[in-house]
């Protein structure tokens, strides 16, 4: 099994051999010929090649990457560092976590920190392998168990945390009973937990029939949304129903009850893109309450207001320049009239093509930080609304 061999002194060797090749530029397909005139066995030289590049891509997020290890694929699923921190202060306190799913071990590592024993599962043995070189590294003692999640069975008094796959190839997975393993699955077995955090899709449908009764936070990273977590019994805390993180930071809203409904106006002189996080929790009309703003219509998100907001990291503003019919020739004359900017076009719940509309405007050159073409559906009709980042008027 390639995994056993990885986790060697051997392979880590050649794993760091091949690093330094990939880091002075050499392709992958030359260092593939160099182990094979080496004579090593082409699934290791391949298996060795994926751990090198995997490492190069996870230095920007663990600063210990050279020394950990990773294939590509357990790279794209692993969590990001900083939001497997984040989840794991829920279980700060705890002494005792069973991690499901926990592939190479990026929340495992972040567990291990907070929680003194861990217990960690997944189907795929080679992973267990690499999470268990892995947590040595961190320095952390960590017991491994290549199992279904959804068999099981945690010691008593033992929090659960799961991390479900939800991707199918490229297909990225939606419905809570299309994660793998099945979320209303999982709860049903782990319920009993004292604590209990499953990580889903930041896509799920929030009227979602498996929707367990949970804490649901949606946690954005860098301005992007990342995920959902649904935190049961005693991870959960208590009267809230949904909550927003914002990372790095820890920003945090929190909803309990009934959230404000916004009134319906026309473009004011700037557009709010609330935070997709806040979105997600039904957090925005709060937020737009706060800062005088009102929705486009009825089943939009983003706002408008007059005045413009003092910053915060809850909202980007954009200083409205027009509001033009969705016709080609009224916008591609407007444009013709104005400096040229690069051109980004977002679209709003309108049915019809952007790109089209690109082309029959005259192709301008397209790209974000400039002018913003946004087109957006009404509760009647649409409207193309032109903006420009707040500084640039
Ligand atoms: C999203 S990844 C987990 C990533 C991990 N938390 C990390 O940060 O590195 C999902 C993992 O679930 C595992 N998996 C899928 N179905 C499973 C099941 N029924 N039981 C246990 N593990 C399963 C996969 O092998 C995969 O490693």
């Amino acid at each position: 099994m390639t995994a056993v061999w990885l986790v060697s002194d051997d392979g880590l060797a050649t794993v760091d051999e091949v690093t330094t090749w990939l880091d002075d530029g050499e392709l992958p397909l030359r260092i593939a010929s160099r182990l094979r005139a080496g004579g090593r066995a082409s699934e290791l030289s391949t298996a060795a090649i994926g751990a090198g590049v995997a490492r190069r891509r996870a230095r920007e997020r663990w600063p210990d990457a050279d020394r950990l290890l990773f294939t590509r694929e357990a790279l794209e699923q692993a969590s990001d560092p900083e939001v497997s921190r984040w989840r794991a202060r829920r279980f700060q306190g705890t002494r005792s976590v069973m991690d499901l799913c926990a592939g190479i071990g990026g929340d495992t590592l972040a567990l291990g920190e907070r929680v003194p024993s861990v217990i960690s599962v997944d189907l795929d043995v080679g992973r267990l392998h690499l999470l268990r070189h892995n947590a040595a590294i961190r320095g952390l003692d960590v017991a491994t168990m290549a199992a279904d999640a959804l068999l099981a069975t945690p010691p008593a008094d033992t929090w659960v945390h799961a991390d479900p796959s939800r991707r199918d190839g490229e297909r990225r997975l939606r419905a809570l009973r299309d994660h793998r393993p099945s979320v209303p699955t999982l709860v049903d077995r782990h319920r009993r937990a004292p604590g209990l955090g499953i990580v889903l899709s930041p896509a799920i449908d929030l009227v979602d029939p498996d929707l367990p009764d949970a804490e649901l936070e949606f946690v954005a990273l860098d301005g992007a949304l990342t995920e959902a977590v649904a935190w049961i019994g005693a991870t959960a805390i208590p009267g809230v129903h949904a909550s927003a993180t914002l990372l790095p930071s820890g920003e945090r809203r929190e909803r309990s009850g009934a959230v404000p409904v916004l009134p319906v106006g026309p473009v004011g002189h700037h557009l709010i893109e609330v935070s997709s996080a806040a979105i997600r929790a039904r957090l925005h009309t709060v937020i737009g309450e706060e800062i005088g703003a009102w929705r486009l219509a009825e089943r939009r998100a983003l706002l408008t207001a007059d005045t413009l907001p003092d910053p915060s990291e809850w909202y980007r503003t954009r200083s409205v320049e027009t509001v033009l019919s969705v016709r080609a020739k009224e916008i591609r004359r407007w444009l013709r009239l104005h400096d040229e900017h690069p051109l980004e076009l977002a679209s709003h719940g309108w049915s019809g093509d952007l790109d089209a509309l690109w082309r029959a405007i005259g192709r301008p050159p397209r790209g974000p930080q400039g002018r913003r073409l946004d087109v957006v559906r009404l509760d009647v009709g649409a409207v193309a609304i032109l903006s420009v980042p707040p500084h640039a008027r």
